[in-house]
């Protein structure tokens, strides 16, 4: 199995929460090594280009909402099979949905404020990184 890189984001609900470290420390027990992290304050117009593919959905606006209102920590996982073990380690995105032990069972709100983001397919995953890092910012 190949080293993959995956795309994340530790969202405003668990940063208000001062969930930065107990987050990363479930990402880094999953087998994951942080290669790049930044702690930023996403803009709205930020916030609407990286759910673009949600533009029609019901949700968008209220997301996009919630994304710019405090900060998030971006992040560029390594390791092997990093897009699906970081899928597996979220959990689903509806919390109450979400196995036992993942990050969103143990952390989540509620559907929306659901602690992480993960990119969901190795072309995301390109995409999205490169929308927040350069390659020089990624120190495998
Ligand atoms: P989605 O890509 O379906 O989920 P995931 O984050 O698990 O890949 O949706 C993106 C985000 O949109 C999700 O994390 C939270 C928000 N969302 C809602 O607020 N309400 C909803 O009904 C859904 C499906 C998503």
């Amino acid at each position: 199995m190949a080293l993959e890189r995956t795309f994340s984001i530790i969202k405003p609900d668990a940063t208000r929460r001062n969930l930065t470290g107990a987050v990363t420390k479930k990402l880094e027990d999953a087998g994951l090594r942080v290669v790049a992290s930044r702690r930023i304050q996403m803009t709205e117009d930020q916030a609407k280009k990286f759910y673009e593919v949600h533009a029609e959905r019901p949700f968008y606006n209220d997301l996009v909402s919630f994304m710019s209102s405090g900060p998030v920590v971006v992040q560029v996982l390594e390791g092997e099979d990093a897009i699906a073990k970081n899928r597996e380690v979220m959990g689903a995105t509806n919390p109450k949905d979400a196995a036992p032990g993942t990050i969103r069972a143990e952390y989540a709100e509620s559907i929306d404020a659901n602690s992480v983001h993960g990119s969901d397919s190795a072309e995301n995953a390109q995409i999205e990184i490169a929308q927040f890092f350069t390659e020089d910012q990624i120190v495998g």
